[in-house]
């Protein structure tokens, strides 16, 4: 029989990162992490979760509750434990197949914290001092935040990189860290003399839609620490509360818009034809000439089904896997566990690269 032909997109391309991945019909490894810090909302969910179980037919999946950022800033431990949990059971319920995929939390595999700080010896002061997510974070108060919020890209390098990830789903918000992270392979690959040791991690960017905003105010981003409830959908929100919040977000008082282009100087109602498009899994264009010129009311009515059809099962399996707190803590251990055999021997190589000697 003759060779199967090889299009030019399933062509080796020469990354020996990618080979073995791609020699068993996947296209890479992927790492992503979530921070268990207050409740996951439609922004999480479309921005970052529902991706995850997207991929995994297509990648070897990592995904980690990073708990160890989480302290970055303070916590209270009690609630440190039971988000972790939540994050672990919004990822189950999203779909994640932790069985063949790899559900844990960062603490459980000590070499993120260990390959941290062979990083932290790595990055530069100065490369570290340009991160937006630092600047904004510590604010005026720069003196006075952890040393560990200066450091956390270099640990979420760490995250990625112990595994040796190829690709990493990531939002926006996110694309300064992860270009850190290739400065830090780079820099490491380069002062160890061990080219191609650590991979140069490509991003995966999502559509457009993955830029969800307040309810209250389409120019401010959805986000957990709005003192307003009624600005986000939280996934574990039931009917009722999705229909109370739609019926009261936020619109302007002309008929829906008639373009996209229409749609974009109006903030408020560009955000909910997002949402819609994003939910119902259409283009952007198609959803907003469907609505074209017809009342909000209308508008409101087909999305509040649509997303209580979407998101009613996600919230309701975290519900009921947050009853289960056992299974959960399973998942994350089994997970670790795997995570921890893959991640120990490129620890060791590290160790060996830099000059460590073993125990
Ligand atoms: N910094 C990411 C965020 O705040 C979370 C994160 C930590 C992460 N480690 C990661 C994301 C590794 C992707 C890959 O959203």
């Amino acid at each position: 029989m003759p060779d199967a032909t090889v299009s030019s997109a399933d062509a080796p391309t020469g990354n020996p990162h990618l080979a073995p991945y791609n020699a068993r019909g996947l296209k890479g490894r992927i790492l992503s992490g979530v921070q268990p810090t207050g409740n996951l909302h439609l922004g999480n969910y479309l921005g970052a979760i529902r991706n995850f179980a997207r991929l995994q037919d297509d990648y070897e999946c990592l995904y980690c509750v990073v708990d160890q950022h989480a302290i970055t800033v303070p916590q209270d431990p009690a609630l440190l434990a039971s988000q972790t949990r939540e994050i672990a059971a919004a990822f189950l319920a999203a779909g994640v197949d932790g069985g063949k995929q790899i559900i844990f939390n960062q603490s459980m595999v000590p070499a993120h914290a260990q390959l941290a700080w062979v990083f932290n010896c790595v990055a530069r002061m100065g490369w570290m001092s340009r991160m937006t997510q630092f600047k904004e974070k510590a604010g005026k108060d720069r003196e006075n935040v952890s040393l560990g919020l200066f450091a956390y890209p270099a640990l979420m390098a760490a995250d990625i990189l112990i595994y040796k990830a190829t690709h990493v789903p990531v939002g926006e918000d996110q694309k300064q860290h992860l270009e850190l992270t290739r400065d830090i392979a780079i820099k490491f690959n380069n002062d160890f003399n061990a080219p191609d040791f650590f991979p140069i991690t490509e991003p995966l960017i999502f559509g457009a839609a993955t830029r969800v905003m307040s309810l209250r105010d389409g120019t401010k981003k959805m986000s957990k620490s709005d003192p307003s409830d009624q600005s986000r959908i939280n996934l574990t929100d039931d009917a009722d509360a999705i229909a109370l919040k739609i019926r009261r977000a936020k619109t302007d008082p002309l008929p829906m818009p008639e373009s996209e282009a229409d749609a974009e100087k109006r903030p408020d109602a560009d955000n909910l034809l997002g949402i819609f498009a994003a939910l119902a899994d259409r283009e952007k264009t198609d959803v907003v000439s469907e609505f074209a010129g017809k009342q909000f009311s209308e508008f409101k009515a087909a999305l509040t089904e649509l997303a209580v059809a979407r998101l009613g099962p996600v919230g309701a399996e975290m519900q009921r896997l947050m009853k289960d707190p056992g299974h959960v803590d399973a998942v994350l251990r089994d997970g670790a566990a795997r995570a921890r055999a893959l991640a120990d021997p490129i620890l060791d190589e590290v160790y060996r690269t830099v000059g460590f000697l073993k125990p």
